[in-house]
């Protein structure tokens, strides 16, 4: 009689503890339940790590009746694989099949540059997609571009931003590209759209993660290879890539480089000013030889430095006067400065 009570006493806790718990999902897509914190041991060893307590958040699932939050409990600590919050190291980014001898050349060959990409936009009147700038890929996730792609008076007639191509040698053919679709814009809190566009910066998080290829890969940030652009030179050579304007007065069909010699902010600085444009130290200059230079549509696109077999992102294009005048070096947003934004903003 005794063993048949306990036994039955059992049951009826057990029964009770699944009716108070509701089902839910972790980040992971599994199934588990919703519980205060502190009963579940996964989710307590993860609170010891970054990615660990985004994985907690992610893990929401309500409350209880005393307004205290709930989380999706299962054996999982953190999400699985990696995570798109973390940037590349060094052996996987900015590294390129090419060598750099081929670079007096001007066109670049398919696989060169792969952490490039087009931002396609619909037009205000509907029809075929557009592209008019450019990004950088910097993880499996995200995409850094120039604030005044994605929002601002430039957008107003252009259109809604809608994808981003990768692996992208050649837009007529674009053979081998992905075409991705965006989850989340982040504008720079701080940009300004104004004649000096400061804070020219936005992340865009794509819809899902991209493998990377022979033709997408992602490009160093200059933290990553401790190169925050402190030593560069007057005259150092850097080098812009993109589909923009050239000569002709047309964006070109295949992907174009250039190089271009680094100004050191007090020259430029005051070579802008003549136009009553203040720069800031978050700004880089590079350019200013005749008919080298960025241009209309290659805006968002890198500004890179090359050591060692690593390509670097020092910029971002973000404008100029006119392009191609001898003297009026182009005018990049500095990546090392938004160091601590960037990484802010990635989420897993
Ligand atoms: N604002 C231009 C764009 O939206 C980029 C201009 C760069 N100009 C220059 N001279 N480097 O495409």
């Amino acid at each position: 009689m005794k063993v048949f009570v306990a036994v039955f006493l059992c049951i009826l806790i057990v029964r009770n503890v699944r009716a108070q718990y509701k089902e839910c999902r972790n980040p992971n897509q599994r199934t588990g339940q919703c519980v205060d914190i502190s009963w579940c041991p996964a989710l307590m060893k993860s609170r010891s790590t970054n990615s660990g307590v985004h994985f907690i958040l992610a893990s929401f699932c309500g409350y209880d009746r005393n307004n205290q939050a709930l989380f999706c409990c299962t054996w999982d600590s953190d999400y699985d694989g990696e995570a798109s919050n973390v940037l590349p190291l060094q052996d996987t980014c900015g590294g390129d099949i090419v060598n750099l001898n081929i670079l007096s050349g001007k066109k670049t060959v398919i696989s060169e540059f792969s952490w490039m990409a087009l931002l396609y936009y619909r037009p205000l009147n509907g029809g075929n997609l557009v592209h008019k700038c450019a990004g950088s890929l910097i993880n499996h996730r995200y995409v850094l571009t120039a604030a005044h792609c994605v929002t601002g008076r430039y957008i107003l007639g252009i259109g809604r931003l809608v994808s981003v191509k990768l692996g992208v040698h050649d837009t007529r053919t674009a053979k081998d590209s992905i075409s991705m679709a965006i989850e989340e814009i982040h504008v720079h809190e701080n940009y300004t759209d104004g004649y000096n566009f400061l804070n020219d910066i936005a992340l865009i998080r794509l819809e899902s993660k991209v493998d990377y290829s022979a033709t997408i890969r992602p490009i160093c940030l200059p933290s990553t290879v401790g190169n925050m652009g402190m030593s560069m030179r007057d005259g150092q050579l850097l080098y812009v890539s993109g589909w923009g304007r050239t000569l002709n007065g047309q964006s070109s069909p295949t992907k174009l480089k250039v190089e271009v010699g680094y100004w050191n902010n007090i020259r430029c600085k005051a070579r802008y000013f003549e136009q009553h444009i203040a720069l800031k130290d978050s700004q880089i200059c590079a350019g200013g030889q005749k008919h080298a230079d960025s241009c209309e549509g290659d805006s968002g696109g890198p500004l890179m430095s090359y050591h060692q077999g690593v390509w670097v992102l020092q910029g971002i294009v973000s404008f100029g006067y006119n392009c191609g005048l001898a003297n009026w070096p182009g005018v990049y947003t500095k990546v090392a400065s938004y160091d601590y934004w960037i990484k802010e903003k990635m989420r897993p």
